[in-house]
């Protein structure tokens, strides 16, 4: 596996994949890679000739009280695991080599609405760095297709309206949550909890099951989400949002919308947890 720096380096090679005329795609990560990380490594091989998976943490999508500092970095652990998978080629830049006019100079992507929302509202700021941050990748692997774990849901939605907003040339694709055996939705922040907390982190996929068959069964939405929410917060998470939504846009459902999503977001211990479920009401 190539491990490349430097964009000038990384483009160049990609030149090369493109003047042979090979397919490249791209898994942008921040690292502590598992196994939702190969996952999409995985589904991206069988999809294109060469991918790059990139890691770098990016500061642009934490907040000042954040776990910037924290989050888990395993350079040596992910170079392991890309080579085991066998992974073309790993994009590990630098701070400075992102953004070379450091964290404020830096020209930004903003996508309205859309980024206000769930976890928007609790994160300022934090799509708009996702944002930025995926539109540079974009420019500079400049890949055919771009895979991204539907556990971050409503990440994926941002990034697929910045890039049909900004015609970019790439491919979206959304990969379904990798879960544990018992349910819990795989993700780096999972190794914050205790071995306690760990026991009790599935609760949350449980009882967004619930929820959703409490919806099918004819339950008013804001009672089942009170119920979730309140059902959480016995259990020792304390949730930021449970929202029912529709699945097209986030939207709150309208009388008559069948495809919505459940989305919640919770405190456990350290972790902030994520999670969702599609909930299909049928015709
Ligand atoms: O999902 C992530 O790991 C990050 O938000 C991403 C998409 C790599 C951007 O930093």
């Amino acid at each position: 596996m190539q491990i490349i720096h430097e964009i000038a380096v990384l483009r160049a090679q990609v030149a090369d994949w493109r003047r042979a005329g090979l397919r490249v795609g791209l898994v942008p990560t921040m690292g502590n890679l598992h196994a939702a990380h190969l996952a999409l490594v995985r589904d991206a091989m069988t999809r294109c000739d060469r991918v790059v998976v990139s890691v770098f943490v990016n500061p642009l999508q934490f907040g000042p009280d954040e776990d910037l500092q924290s989050y888990p970095r395993t350079p040596e652990h992910d170079i392991d695991l890309l080579i085991q998978v066998g992974n073309h080629c790993l994009f590990a830049p630098s701070e400075q080599e992102i953004y070379p006019h450091g964290r404020l100079g830096q020209t930004f992507i903003e996508v309205p609405v859309l980024s206000d929302l769930l976890c928007g509202a609790s994160r300022p700021g934090h799509f708009r760095g996702i944002a930025t941050v995926v539109a540079k990748l974009f420019n500079i692997v400049m890949p055919d297709l771009a895979l991204f774990g539907e556990k971050d849901y409503q990440q994926l939605m941002v990034i697929r309206r910045m890039t049909a907003d900004l015609n970019l040339p790439v491919e979206i694709v959304g990969h379904p949550i990798v879960r544990e055996p018992d349910g819990l939705a795989m993700s780096s922040r999972n190794g914050y909890l205790t071995p306690d907390e760990r026991i009790t982190a599935p609760l949350l996929h449980d009882h967004l099951r619930r929820l959703a068959e409490a919806i099918r069964a004819g339950q008013l939405i804001a009672d089942a989400e009170w119920d979730t929410a309140r059902a959480l917060s016995a259990a020792g998470f304390k949730p930021d949002y449970v929202s029912v939504c529709r699945r097209a846009d986030l939207n709150h459902p309208k009388p008559g919308d069948r495809s919505l999503i459940v989305l919640a977001a919770a405190y456990l211990g350290k972790a902030r947890l994520i999670d969702n479920l599609i909930i299909d009401l049928g015709d």
